[in-house]
């Protein structure tokens, strides 16, 4: 009886080659040992794709082999505090290795009513491509083995399948050519099929916008397991999907992205300031004022860190740029525009575009440019919380004196101010989904790590919320923005009820995308109206 119910429900989808497949499936197996979760995706996989996937190398239990799906669950994923043993875990995990692969898991999660996660870079902030704590069971689909990038420099083009990094993307496309780059993160590691969802920003995102705003195509798999391009999802789809946030219309298998064009030389920097060497804050009130202006080949961010111990700790305030020219240009501009800096020709350093990006991803110098090919960050890795604000008006000094009380309160704290302007402030709000654009003189991104054998951890989450309630009068208001890509719970999360939902959602759809949040609703109704792609933070749907 309930076989039949069961067959009853595949024979719509099923061929007729693969309705005998599944008998021959049903007569292997003996009525005492019941079939696994995994067991029956793995059938209903080989169901609906003919591209053979070998089982050792593409599926990971824990009840096959614990260690080998830890190593495969841990891989990518950024944040420890997402790997702790309190922490839900998948059943088991999928590494497609065909396209055709993902369209199957798409059918088949549906088809067996099992929750669907999936992750390409494994960067997300708060671990939703690999954990879910709104819904259990869930299996995971690691994209990573899907990571082939074709470059066309003749029509400055390139295919990159989401499992590649950005990393690997940019060396590839310095392989063909010393003048083309591309707009992305300026994190190596990060993986291009996440990344370009929320955005993507770098140290290019001054003179050429966002990964997002230079997409030109993309092959996605829908809700219901059909692969789609550009014309085939239509132009409301291809809208959403450039700055939505990830995991919520479709998964994306690959982008076509337009390479730009980057000079043979370039020039970096990294200037240091003590407290002592700041203390009127007269160099970063200033950067404040120059920041979104200077020119749009100049990108300088701002990374304040907490060092020390009790007793001499002190927070160091670091200038480190790109510049898309030469020493002598740059020389000319800082005079000119940001002189209180005081940068000197010793500071600057020439190379070429694929070496700057191993140097601002922040790997010692000299490092081979081939490190971008590992998909690893410099840093080991550690728990974190992060969160991020816009700026719009530059923050006074009394106001920066008490940022830097709290900052010397931290533990391990850490904070970046990145420029807007450019053509940031040029490209209309609404023209992807992210819309921190015109008004914008830098975002913050404030982050806490600690390590695992950290007795007090909740100490740090105090700390940075402390911090940003702190930060309030400073920043943009109604809403008070925020990057997608820096996704921050703290600000609202979906649940099973989806009424809750809605109301919830229209608060932190507000701070991530503003009025786009509405478009972003509009479309997921439509494109996905039995809400597949779900998660704590995904495009609700209208409430019916
Ligand atoms: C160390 C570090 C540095 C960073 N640097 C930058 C930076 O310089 N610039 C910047 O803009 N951002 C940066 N980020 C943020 C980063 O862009 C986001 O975390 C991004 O979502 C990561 O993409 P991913 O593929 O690595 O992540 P994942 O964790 O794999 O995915 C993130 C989200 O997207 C979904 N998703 C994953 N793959 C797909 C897919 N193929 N199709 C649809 N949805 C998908 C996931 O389910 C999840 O919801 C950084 C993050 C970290 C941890
Ligand atoms: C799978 O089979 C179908 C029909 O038999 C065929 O059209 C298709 O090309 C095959 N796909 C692959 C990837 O082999
Ligand atoms: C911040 O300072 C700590 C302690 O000195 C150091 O280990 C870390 O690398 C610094 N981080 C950055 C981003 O400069
Ligand atoms: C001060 O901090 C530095 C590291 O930032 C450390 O090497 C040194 O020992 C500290 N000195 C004291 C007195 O704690």
């Amino acid at each position: 009886m309930a076989a039949g119910i069961v067959i009853s429900k595949l024979i719509p989808i099923i061929s007729y080659v693969s309705f005998l497949d599944l008998f021959v499936s049903f007569n292997t197996i003996t009525p005492t040992s019941p079939t696994s979760p995994q067991d029956d995706f793995v059938n209903c996989l080989h169901r609906n794709t003919n591209v053979s996937f070998p089982l050792e190398q593409t599926f990971f239990a824990p009840s096959k082999n614990v260690s080998m799906y830890n190593e495969v669950l841990e891989s990518t994923a950024q944040n420890l505090r997402f790997l702790s043993t309190t922490m839900p875990k998948p059943e088991f995990i999928f590494k497609p290795i065909d396209e055709s692969h993902v369209q199957a898991s798409v059918i088949c999660s549906k088809k067996l009513g099992i929750h669907l996660r999936f992750r390409s870079g494994g960067h997300d902030y708060e671990g939703l491509s690999y954990v879910s704590e709104m819904e259990t069971p869930f299996i995971l689909m690691d994209l990573s083995k899907l990571r082939e990038i074709d470059i066309n420099i003749e029509d400055n083009s390139a295919w990159a399948q989401a499992g590649a990094t950005v990393g690997e993307l940019y060396y590839r496309i310095a392989e063909k050519s010393q003048v083309h780059g591309f707009p992305a993160g300026l994190c190596s590691s990060v993986g291009i099929g996440g990344q370009i969802t929320g955005g993507a920003y770098g140290t290019m995102m001054r003179k050429y916008g966002l990964g997002g705003d230079n997409v030109l195509d993309a092959k996605i798999v829908d809700a219901n397991g059909k692969v789609l391009d550009r014309t085939s999802m239509g132009e409301d789809m291809f809208w959403a999907i450039r700055g939505g946030g990830g995991a919520s219309f479709g998964i994306i298998l690959a982008w076509k992205i337009k390479l730009v064009p980057v000079p043979k030389t370039v020039t970096v920097f990294t200037v240091t300031k003590t407290l002592e060497q700041d203390v009127g804050k007269k160099i970063l009130s200033k950067w404040q004022v120059v920041a979104d202006k200077i020119v749009e080949e100049l990108f300088i961010r701002v990374i304040f860190n907490v060092t020390g111990n009790i007793g001499n700790k002190t927070v160091t305030t670091s200038y480190n740029a790109l510049f898309l020219g030469n020493k002598g240009m740059l020389l000319e501009v800082m005079k000119k525009s940001f002189p209180e800096l005081g940068l000197t020709r010793k500071d600057c350093v020439e190379m070429s575009w694929i070496e700057s990006v191993v140097y601002i991803s922040g790997f010692p110098s000299q490092t081979p440019i081939e490190v971008l090919l590992q998909g690893k960050p410099p840093k080991p890795k550690a728990n974190f919380k992060a969160k991020s604000d816009f700026v719009k008006n530059p923050i006074p000094e009394s106001g920066l004196a008490g940022m830097f009380q709290k900052l010397l309160e931290a533990d391990s704290g850490l904070m970046i101010w990145n420029p807007y302007g450019g053509i940031m402030a040029e490209i209309p709000e609404s023209q992807i989904p992210f819309p921190h654009r015109k008004g914008v003189i830098f975002k913050i991104q404030y982050i806490t790590y600690w390590p695992n054998s950290d007795k007090r951890p909740s100490r740090h989450i105090y700390w940075i919320r402390d911090m940003y309630s702190y930060m309030m009068p400073y920043v943009s208001s109604n809403p008070r923005e925020a990057y997608v890509n820096y996704r921050d719970l703290d600000l609202g999360q979906n649940t099973k009820n989806t009424k809750i939902n809605f109301e919830q959602a229209q608060v932190w759809g507000a701070k991530y995308f503003k009025d786009n949040f509405n478009r972003l609703v509009r479309i997921k109704s439509k494109v996905d109206p039995e809400n597949f792609f779900r998660h704590e933070q995904s495009i609700p749907l209208l409430p019916v």
